[in-house]
């Protein structure tokens, strides 16, 4: 059976940065630079002008992660693309990059197989764990796991939407998943879920269960009005920041005791960067060193499933991140999901 590890990293963010005091100069929101730095410990984040969908930052960031395998797109058997901001409600996002990645140009067309998974900030733990599970069964070479999203465009940007619209940036990251006969790759990966939790952050706007699943006024002709509380996400953030630190290191010390070893044997923790205070409480109680958990949040807000592939790229490029290395990653977010999974890189 052979190994699954990752041959290629790559990630995108889109240009325009937006600092934590224009959502008060530019939309006259009541928050403060203060405030969000405090409580998240994020100073800016990158938005996605109009026009631009997640497929789009996608792009960039999976020519860069195959680039990086030695690849070319036509090298890919299959894409999975996780993602909470879909290009569309259907079809999924990964066929949107699939033609973009110019896999359907010319004469010999490559019909690759496209899977989303929409598992919101645990997405890419998913993604990346069915992408091992492919490989190590044979059934594919080269997996493009791809996590982006455009949060911009589903924010609320007045004082009502504050505690959620300040957290979430843009932005994507990829790898490439690929089969080798070499002793190293993804040794283990937990997933886990707690449906009972669904409500607690929500994006409501799609309600199948309703006739019509948008609400286009009486008579049905539309157009109708969409209520707030539909349109834009909802969060019980202090549901979310208890159950992320609870199930995070849960998830981290399952794993650990899979794979027989101690936390101190990791040389580095890609944790999902949702708020830094989520990740600081759990390096403090686990006692990491803070050389052992890079962060950057600081500068992109929480990009959801591009997270972990974001900074894995990033401590790539500037040598934090360095074959040989175990590596664990962990990542908490709506449904609950969560998930961990522990790499020798
Ligand atoms: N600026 C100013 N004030 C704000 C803001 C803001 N951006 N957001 C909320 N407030 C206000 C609240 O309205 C509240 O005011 P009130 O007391 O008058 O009602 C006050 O600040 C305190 O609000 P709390 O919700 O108690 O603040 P808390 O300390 O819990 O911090 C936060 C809120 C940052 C959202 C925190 O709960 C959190 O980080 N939770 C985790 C959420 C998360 O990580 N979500 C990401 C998605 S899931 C994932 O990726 C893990």
């Amino acid at each position: 059976m052979p190994n699954a590890y990752i041959s290629g990293a790559g990630s995108y963010i889109p240009p325009l940065v937006f600092k934590n005091d224009e959502f008060k100069t530019k939309y006259d929101m009541d928050t403060s630079h203060e405030w969000i730095e405090q409580r998240t410990g994020i100073q800016e984040r990158h938005f996605a002008e109009r026009g631009v969908a997640s497929s789009d930052l996608a792009l960039p960031a999976s020519q860069a992660a195959i680039k990086d395998a030695g690849l070319v797109p036509e090298d890919i058997d299959l894409i999975i693309f996780a993602t909470l901001s879909a290009d569309k409600a259907f079809p999924g996002s990964a066929v949107y990059l699939q033609k973009k990645l110019g896999l359907l140009d010319g004469e010999s067309k490559k019909f690759v197989a496209c899977l989303d998974v929409r598992n919101q900030c645990s997405g890419f733990l998913y993604s990346l764990s069915t992408a091992a599970a492919f490989i190590k069964s044979g059934q594919y070479k080269h997996v493009l796991v791809v996590g982006a999203e455009t949060h911009s465009a589903a924010l609320d940007f007045t004082t009502r939407g504050r505690t959620v619209a300040t957290l979430f940036g843009d932005g994507a990251g990829a790898v490439v998943v690929s089969a080798t006969e070499e002793d190293r790759g993804l040794r283990c990966s937990f997933l886990g879920a707690d449906g009972r939790y669904a409500e607690e952050l929500k994006l409501d706007l799609w309600n199948i269960a309703e006739r019509p699943y948008v609400d286009i006024g009486n008579d049905r002709s539309g157009p109708g009005t969409v209520r707030p509380e539909i349109l834009w996400p909802q969060m019980n953030g202090k549901v979310v920041f208890k159950n992320a630190i609870e199930r995070m290191i849960m998830a981290l010390m399952q794993a650990c005791w899979d794979q027989k070893i101690s936390h101190e044997e990791i040389d580095l923790f890609l944790f999902h960067q949702a708020n830094k205070r989520i990740n600081d409480y759990i390096a403090e109680q686990l006692g990491l060193p803070a050389h052992k958990v890079p962060s950057n949040i600081e500068r992109y807000g929480n990009t959801t499933a591009a997270t972990i592939p974001l900074l894995m790229d990033e401590c790539k490029r500037d040598g934090r991140l360095k074959k040989g290395m175990k590596v664990a990653c962990v990542a908490f977010g709506s449904g609950f999901t969560w998930g961990s999974a522990i790499i020798d890189w």
